[in-house]
């Protein structure tokens, strides 16, 4: 399978997803990066690499940015067939998940329906969580829609909430979880182990 990974930070889980994919663990290739930062970490590994990156959107900061429908076309002509967001920070427009029906994943660190959508982002996203004095965190993966945050859940691991933590704390426990997490779910996608229940949610089948 191919894959394309979307980032605009450091690009820890892209990180992790490479070497896996590197190493044999995920039955796939990265084809492309997209980033809407080109000077970010994880477009700069990604040039390590050498995997082309492309620039979505197009705006002030970065005027070579791709038209919704030009990263449609070019993610064609690569041959992707899952888009994975991994920090990426900007919404997926309409064109690409209609084109990507089911097939673009995004990470969230925290439990989902919990702590998400806009403005939950970063560091805002521990803080709220140790804020609430909930005892329990963790990353989400789930199904992208046209909204932030609101689709359907596909994986979730539980991290504890430790009651010194500051936000810093959780957020490095909770993103040690995702590197796992996404690397497992995406393995899963790459091997078709993913069904569909009537409800549209989708579960993922062990390995036997
Ligand atoms: C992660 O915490 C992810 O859940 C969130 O953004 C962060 C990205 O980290 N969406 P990295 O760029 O993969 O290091």
């Amino acid at each position: 399978k191919k894959l394309a990974v979307f980032v605009s930070g450091g690009g820890s889980n892209f990180r992790s997803i490479h070497e896996a994919s590197v190493e044999g663990s995920i039955h796939g290739e990265i084809g492309v990066v997209v980033t809407n930062k080109s000077g970010c970490g994880g477009a700069e590994y990604a040039r390590s690499k050498n995997i082309p990156v492309i620039l979505f959107p197009k705006t002030k900061d970065e005027p070579h940015g791709l038209s919704a429908s030009d990263l449609v076309a070019t993610l064609r002509s690569f041959e992707i067939d899952f888009i994975l967001l991994a920090g990426y920070l900007k919404l997926i427009p309409l064109e690409l998940i209609q084109a990507y029906s089911k097939s673009i994943i995004n990470i969230h660190p925290s439990l989902l329906p919990s702590f998400g959508g806009k403005g939950y982002y970063g560091m805002k996203v521990h803080k709220a969580v140790i804020a609430s004095g909930a005892r329990f965190s963790g990353p989400t993966i789930h199904l992208v829609d046209e909204h932030f945050d609101t689709g359907k859940i596909l994986a979730q691991r539980v991290v504890p909430v430790l009651a010194n933590d500051a936000a810093e704390d959780l957020a490095a426990r909770v993103l040690k979880e995702e590197h796992h997490l996404y690397v497992e779910v995406v393995a899963a996608l790459c091997d078709d182990r993913i069904v569909w229940r009537e409800d549209g949610v989708p579960l993922i089948q062990s390995k036997d």
